[in-house]
């Protein structure tokens, strides 16, 4: 049987509370709040800390073994370039002489630091924790990722396999003496609160899922728990799980250098730092974005799990095709996602030009059609799968319209929606939206997103945030670009769609033709590491 996706009522005190949530971010006003804490990044002083291999240029790339490949998988995260925009640029931007007080007084250039991960307003509230059982190059632990400094830190010796079990479900030991570890992926839900208020605790959701989309495809076999128990993850972690709490987890088979049987490290991990702005955006946050992360936390109700085979009922949870024919598609080219996420960016100006065979590739390899890992390809078959919906303004070989991708014949069909009017956002140029196409990863197929249970309201966000991260490193890999975007109307988005009841745009993104970036000036930090 198709596993069905857990629905109202839930257990006691969970009832409502998504609803409640939503009904928050509905009525949240646009206007950005005048002032807010700035993020910090999070660290463990004292601790002891492991630096990983940083392939800058020139180095020799990264193999595929020992810390190397640790380290390539965590780049994932960690800074990747640096880009300045220099005051020419910001001239061209803002329409000011460059040679005014301004510029030289208060704007002399502007620093980004790029990752291969985009994130709403660039806060990235996901924090990585590695519980690894040991091997010849990293001794047995608990770590955290400390992404500035791309450096690992210790929090607990001796092998977490136990915990592990515990948590994921016990394997037995395969004979070839390969062993559990595991990245577990936390979100720091306040750390963009103060900005984006009730809205940010999806928003965090959603690049937690983007971390998670981009860490799978550097893992051919890995395993993927989407949601698991937060108290016991938490636990492993020894994390104030109301501040910070685990995500997902990614299980990585490793081969164990370490006697399996060592007795677990019950010291505490040292006091972090970092978070006391989190704390202060959590006593002043939405009532009902606390709330759901409470009931979630309190794992009141059972996460939708995916079934690795499911029955092959054709697209049971899809609209019907209209009676229009749909557009066949060319054929999916391979692309290598994982050596396109060092060159990732978000768009701020896209032209004309995407052509009908990159956006072909772009929806096989983000919307599940070609899964290029199997924890990948366990995501693109999990029941709350978002499905991808585009408004076409300008493709080449695709006329103008609004279109429902299918994942399993890999075509596109045309919608009753009206097709791309006034664009549904505006905070970005209104160009940016006529230039290309816009995507929208839409929640539908299921009960309406107000009647999920919290867990699965989170388990939706994760795998809209995978989808996201996918569609990018598509997009980098064909030579497009793209922005995603998650300030936008979504009744506008459903009626230009032509969404069928009960689906939910969640996220858009604008693709286009790159455009020159006047006045940047990019330095790599990293070579590429597409061998990890
Ligand atoms: C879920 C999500 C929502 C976003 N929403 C917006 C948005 O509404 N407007 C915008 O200009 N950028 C948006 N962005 C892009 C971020 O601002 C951008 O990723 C961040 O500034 C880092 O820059 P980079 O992606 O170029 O590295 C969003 C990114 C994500 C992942």
């Amino acid at each position: 049987m198709e596993p069905q996706p857990q629905s109202r009522p839930g257990p006691e005190g969970v009832e409502g509370v998504v609803e409640r949530y939503l009904n928050a971010v509905r009525a949240q006003s646009a206007a950005v709040p005048a002032s807010y804490p700035p993020p910090r990044s999070k660290r463990y002083p004292g601790s002891p800390r492991t630096p990983l291999p940083w392939p800058g240029p020139g180095a020799p790339p990264l193999t595929g073994a020992g810390l190397d490949r640790l380290s390539a998988l965590l780049l994932g995260y960690g800074p990747r370039r640096v880009e300045t925009l220099t005051s020419a640029g910001l001239s061209a931007l803002t329409g000011t002489p460059s040679s005014g007080p301004v510029f030289a007084r208060v704007l002399p250039a502007w620093f980004t630091l790029r990752r291969s991960v985009p994130s709403g307003g660039a806060y990235y509230p996901g924090e990585i924790y590695l519980a690894w059982t040991g091997s010849a190059e990293l001794p047995a632990g608990v770590y955290h990722y400390d992404h500035v400094h791309h450096c690992l830190e210790l929090l607990r010796s001796a092998s977490p396999v136990a915990e592990l079990d515990r948590l994921l479900g016990a394997t037995g030991t395969p004979a070839n003496g390969a062993r559990r570890s595991a990245l577990l992926l936390a979100c720091r839900p306040w750390k963009n609160s103060g900005k984006y208020r009730a809205f940010g605790y999806q928003l965090g959701t959603i690049d937690v899922g983007v971390l998670l989309g981009q860490l799978l495809t550097s893992t051919p076999a890995a395993t993927v728990h989407l949601a698991p128990d937060p108290r016991a993850a938490d636990d492993l972690l020894g994390l104030d799980g109301v501040v910070e709490s685990v995500y997902a987890v990614i299980e990585l088979p490793t081969t164990a250098t370490v006697e399996p049987d060592a007795p677990p490290d019950r010291t505490p991990p040292p006091d972090p730092v970092g978070l006391t702005n989190d704390r202060l955006a959590l006593a002043d946050a939405d009532p009902s974005a606390v709330a759901l992360h409470r009931a979630i936390s309190a794992g009141g109700d059972a996460a939708v799990r995916a079934d690795p085979h499911p029955p092959d009922t054709g697209a049971a949870a899809s609209p019907p095709p209209p009676t229009t024919a749909p557009v066949r598609l060319p054929e999916v080219t391979s692309l290598d996602l994982a050596g396109a996420a060092a060159g990732r960016v978000s768009a701020s100006d896209l032209a004309p030009g995407l052509r009908l065979g990159q956006l072909a590739d772009i929806l096989a390899y983000a919307g599940g059609h070609r899964a290029t890992t199997t924890a990948l390809d366990t995501l693109s078959r999990h029941p709350l799968h978002p499905s991808l919906w585009c408004l076409v303004s300008q493709v080449d070989g695709l006329p103008p319209g609004a279109y429902r991708y299918d994942p399993r014949q890999h075509l596109l069909w045309p919608s009753a929606g009206t097709g791309p009017q006034a664009p549904t956002t505006n905070v970005v140029d209104r160009r940016m939206a006529t230039a290309g196409v816009t995507v929208f990863v839409v929640a539908g197929g299921h009960q309406p997103m107000a009647d999920l249970t919290p867990t699965a309201f989170r388990q939706l966000h994760l795998l809209t945030g995978a989808v996201v991260q996918l569609t990018a490193l598509a997009c980098q890999a064909v030579g497009a670009a793209a922005r995603p975007i998650g300030g936008f109307s979504a009744r506008d988005a459903a009626e230009q769609l032509g969404l069928p009841h009960g689906h939910t745009p969640v996220v858009q993104l604008l693709l286009g033709a790159p455009k020159p970036r006047a006045g940047l000036l990019a330095v790599a930090l990293t070579e590429g590491t597409s061998d990890a």
